[in-house]
């Protein structure tokens, strides 16, 4: 086993806003003569050993897709076995994250989830507003396209208010109502489970963000797969349109 980079300390260079599409959950569980919901409940602890490892690195930013638009045709079943093992994070884990100075934010359209639900991450979110260590923020009922057009939407209502002038829709003013600006700029962006796709995640917020794919699937992320992909990033050039 190799030392990690919390406890060496190599000059690597850290991203500010790390993201992640946690994939493979299912193909974890099938090929141990498993059901696709074991593969979930066992990716959990991967989400708490990559918060706590992002957190001691100095990451500034996380972003964990967990449920995104088109999850809805999933199997009923499996479906509710997601939003329970959501209320069930938000409930035992909240604390936690408190007592390490994180922040807990929910992006994603939430009109479709129950009134439970929300009341539940209204109070995650109240709780841990002043935190300033890290910013968690998860990704429900997310879609790029969405967050694009929920942006264009808050916008095109202020020049129906007169609040605002058709001239002053631009990549500021745009970017400013969609999730995460707020944030660091994304840097790295990472993909569990062997597929080179986006499924429609961070569409906008990715334009200038390193892209790192691996086979290993979500449970198996651990500690040292992190720091593999954190030590990637940190090798590569990055020229932003430059030479
Ligand atoms: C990712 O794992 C978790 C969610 C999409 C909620 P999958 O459930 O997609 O697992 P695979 O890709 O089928 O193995
Ligand atoms: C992407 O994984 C969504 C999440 C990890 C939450 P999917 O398994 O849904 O993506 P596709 O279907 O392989 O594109
Ligand atoms: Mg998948």
């Amino acid at each position: 086993m190799g030392e990690t980079i919390a406890a060496v300390q190599q000059d690597i260079i850290i991203p500010k806003h790390v993201a992640i599409i946690m994939d493979g959950n299912g193909r974890w569980a099938q090929m141990r003569g498993n059901k696709r919901v074991a593969g979930h409940k066992a990716g959990v602890e991967s989400v708490r050993s990559t918060v706590s490892t992002a957190r001691k690195l100095g990451v500034k930013a996380l972003t964990l897709f967990a449920f995104s638009s088109e999850n809805w045709q999933r199997p009923e079943q499996e479906v509710s076995v997601l939003m329970d093992l959501f209320m069930y994070v938000l409930t035992k884990e909240v604390k936690r994250l408190h007592k390490n100075d994180i922040r807990f934010k929910v992006i994603g359209d939430l009109s479709r989830f129950s009134d439970k639900l929300k009341r539940n991450i209204a109070k995650a979110e109240s709780l841990t507003e002043n935190n300033t260590g890290m910013v968690l923020s998860i990704a429900a009922n997310y879609g790029g396209r969405w967050d694009i057009t929920q942006a264009a939407k808050k916008l095109a209502q202020r020049v129906q208010n007169d609040e605002l002038a058709l001239d002053d829709i631009t990549e500021q003013t745009l970017d400013e109502q969609t999730s995460l600006s707020e944030f660091a700029e994304l840097d790295l962006l990472i993909r569990t489970g062997g597929d080179y796709r986006i499924s429609n995640f961070l569409l906008w917020q990715s334009a200038y963000a390193e892209f790192y794919f691996t086979e290993t699937l979500w449970p198996d992320f651990d500690e040292s797969a992190f720091d593999k992909a954190v030590e990637d990033f940190s090798d590569r050039q990055r020229r932003f349109g430059m030479t």
